[in-house]
């Protein structure tokens, strides 16, 4: 496995790759993100262009992109944590980790900015004013970096997998997006680095999120279409368990915007705070006809 730091560094080693998988991260790698690099290998494997059956290149980035993080949010404090993020990596099989500076990402103040529609002011994005312009703009240069062939993204950021996938087909990237099912903790607590600031105690509470989003989305299945009743029920059972909810919403899966009771394919998207950390989650469903 070889670690590059500059674009230079970067694209002279991909230069003689024909097929690249790639997965960029933020660091502080857990076993959802290693989960991706597993995802992206699979399919470099039976990509059309893939006509020797190679095993391919695989490329993880890790870069904390101060563009997407609010003044106010966790910037400063991320985990950083590359021996251990890049042990993990090797393990793996990943063939290069690009790990560029600040000042190798933005050398310059970054004016081109991509702008997202609508969708990023919505949910995460209306907690988080800017944040899916830093992650869309940063995707686009890491994009144009390493010119994968495909690029793997989890489902636990199911907002972010719907920008990023709306920006490909929108600005015709010639790239494959693979959106991976959420890795989760035996009770259920989706994988996070974000888990780390949790006490003994918050950990315990913390699958608490899961569970309602289940228990929600078994009320769909059920038959029950008020939507925002369910809504306001899940709101109030996690508010008075100590949590701070921001939103619990129902959406359909491929815009994000609010269903009819017509609507089939559906996604209840959360995002609470357990103390001092806030925790997203979300839960895809498709109601029989
Ligand atoms: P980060 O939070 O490090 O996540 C990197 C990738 O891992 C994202 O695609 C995210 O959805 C995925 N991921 C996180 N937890 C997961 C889990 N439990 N199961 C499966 N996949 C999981 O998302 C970002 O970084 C940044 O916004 C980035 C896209 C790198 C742009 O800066």
């Amino acid at each position: 496995m070889e670690i590059v730091h500059t674009v230079a560094e970067l694209r002279a080693r991909l230069k003689s790759e024909l097929i690249i998988g790639f997965v960029p991260t933020m660091g502080n790698l857990h076993a959802g993100h290693i989960d991706l690099t597993r995802i992206a290998r699979e399919h470099l494997l039976v990509h059309p262009f893939n006509l020797a059956a190679t095993p391919g290149c695989v490329v993880v980035s890790i870069f904390v992109n101060r563009l997407q993080f609010g003044p106010k949010e966790d910037f400063g404090s991320y985990p950083r944590t590359f021996a251990d993020d890049t042990g993990k990596c090797r393990a793996a099989g990943v063939d290069v980790v690009f790990a560029p500076t600040e000042a190798e990402m933005y050398p310059v103040p970054q004016h081109y900015l991509v702008e997202p529609p609508a969708i990023q002011h919505i949910l995460d994005g209306a907690m988080r004013p800017g944040h899916f312009r830093g992650v869309a703009t940063v995707v686009l240069k890491l994009f144009n970096m390493v010119q994968p062939t495909v690029a793997v993204f989890g489902k636990k950021d199911y907002q972010q997998c719907r920008v990023l996938d709306n920006m490909v087909q929108q600005l015709n990237l010639p790239i494959q997006m693979v959106l991976a099912n959420t890795v989760r903790a035996e009770d259920g607590l989706a994988l996070s680095s974000r888990n780390g600031y949790l006490s003994a105690a918050e950990r315990l509470e913390a699958p608490q999120l899961f569970a309602a989003l289940s228990k929600l989305k078994g009320n769909l299945i059920a038959g029950e279409r008020n939507f925002a009743a369910m809504e306001a029920d899940v709101t109030a059972a996690l508010q008075e368990r100590g949590w701070k909810p921001d939103y619990i919403a129902v959406r359909r899966s491929d815009d994000l915007l609010e269903p009819s009771a017509a609507d089939k394919k559906l996604v209840i998207l959360a995002a609470a705070r357990l103390g001092a950390t806030r925790l997203i989650d979300n839960l895809e469903l498709m109601l029989g006809e």
